[in-house]
């Protein structure tokens, strides 16, 4: 699964909307029924309007009635070359904790090797009410 992840995940790298930092990010969210969505970052003149990859991809699940995630898989790196893991931001990591349990699993690629975590590992106690 990790592989087809990638795949995907590479497919939709170059669509990223990056000409402020020049950093695509790309990630692909499996959800329970096996479906694959992907997302990118969308920069925005007003820095803070920027919408990162993974919360594309969690917005784009939920429009199309998914709310049952299995993992997902990131990466990224300046002008789309990968050559570092790409750890996701921390308002990510809130993002995935709104529908995803503590295993659910955060899979890294730096271009050479996998590297998967759980949603626990990456944000112990998360907020939630
Ligand atoms: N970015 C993401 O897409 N996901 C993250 O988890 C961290 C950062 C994007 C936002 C911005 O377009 C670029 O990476 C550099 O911060």
């Amino acid at each position: 699964m990790k592989n087809i992840l990638l795949k995907k995940a590479l497919e939709v790298l170059n669509n990223s909307h990056s000409p402020y930092s020049s950093f695509k990010v790309a990630a692909a969210l499996e959800c329970a029924d096996g479906t694959v969505i992907t997302g990118v970052n969308v920069e925005n003149s007003a820095f803070g309007s920027t919408i990162c990859a993974e919360a594309n991809a969690f917005s784009s699940a939920v429009a199309l009635g998914k709310k049952d995630f299995a993992r997902i898989l990131i990466i990224g790196g300046r002008d789309g070359n990968i050559t570092d893991f790409c750890p996701p931001c921390g308002n990510c990591r809130q993002i995935m904790s709104e529908f995803c349990g503590k295993n659910f699993e955060i899979i890294l690629y730096n271009g050479k090797e996998f590297e998967t975590h759980t949603l626990s590992e990456l944000l112990p106690g998360g907020f939630s009410i």
